[in-house]
Parts: C-alpha cells; structure tokens; sequence
C-alpha cells in the first residue's frame, strides 16, 4: 500500500515518517516512533488509555489515524515532565495519592487530566468526574485519581490542598 508522508511535532520534537493510511494513530505511536506510554486498552473508543493530547484537545488515539496527525502538535505522557527532567506536579500528585494501582489507565488519565486543566483551571470535584468520564480505571475506584487531580489544581493555583473529611 502507498504510503503518506506525516510531520507531526511530537513533545515538543518535529517527526517526519511515511506512514499507510490505514494505520491508527496509537500504532503509529507505539510501533513507528516507540512512544509506548500511550497504552492500547479498547481500540474501540471507550476506555481512554491511549489518549493524547493533539492541538489542545484530549483526543483517543486508537480513534483516528495518523495521516489526520499530519501538522498537528501533539504531546503523549512521555513530553509531560518538567524540562529538567523532574516529574510534572500531576504525575507527582499521583504519586502521592495512590492515584494508580496497576497503572495501565495512568498515561491517559494524566494526558487528560493535564487538558482538563487547561480548560477549567480549578475544577470542582463534579467537573473532574465528568473531566476524566471518558477514561475507565478498573483499580482505583476513581476517588485516589480524583484526589490527586484536586491537590494538583490545588498546587498549581498555589493553595493548600485539603483532603475532604471522609
Ligand atoms: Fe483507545 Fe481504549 S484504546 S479508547
Ligand atoms: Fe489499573 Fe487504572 S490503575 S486501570
């Protein structure tokens, strides 16, 4: 099959690749430039663990292709560290928290929650559930991964984070 020619900024890096036009995104990702933080779950749109971050918007990309990446700018868990190589403060905050257990949704759900918020700088913690509603963790029970969202808005809107009285 003919192959297309993509250039894709990918964390921060510009990426030049031939690619079929059949092949997925994550695929792309995974197999072609060896970005395997994204993880494969579903690849039928539903559980959200290879979601990246694409023109500033959270996208699945197990959903398009990557001949629709051409030009884009895009950012997977690996460009989400801080540049001297210290861990973002939501990777950190999930740390702290226990907002992981096995950790195969966590790429996504920090991807996601990093967006999330970009577009509601101090979510409440309903906006959080719905902010993280398209990605499923089969560990956690979500309260760690919405705990550890709050105390990171919380670090970034430079507040104190207080854990709710349980
Ligand atoms: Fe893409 Fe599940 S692998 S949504
Ligand atoms: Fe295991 Fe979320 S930590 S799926």
């Amino acid at each position: 099959m003919a192959k297309s020619h993509v250039k894709i900024k990918i964390n921060g890096k510009e990426v030049e690749a031939l690619v079929e036009p059949r092949t997925l995104l994550i695929h792309f990702l995974r197999e072609q430039i060896g970005l395997t933080g994204p993880h494969i779950g579903c690849e039928t749109t539903h559980c959200g663990a290879c979601t990246v971050d694409l023109d500033g918007k959270s996208v699945k990309s197990c959903t398009m292709f990557a001949v629709q990446a051409d030009g884009a700018d895009l950012v997977t868990i690996e460009g989400m560290a801080n540049a001297d190589g210290s861990l973002h403060v939501l990777q950190e905050a999930f740390r702290e928290h226990h907002g992981l257990q096995c950790g195969f949704c966590t790429p996504g759900m920090i991807t996601r929650a990093h967006r999330l918020l970009q577009e509601i700088p101090d979510p409440s913690e309903t906006e959080i559930r719905y902010g993280i509603a398209g990605n499923l963790c089969r560990c956690t029970g979500y309260q760690n991964i919405v705990k550890a969202i709050q105390a990171a808005a919380a670090k970034l809107n430079g507040r104190e984070f207080k854990e709710a009285a349980e």
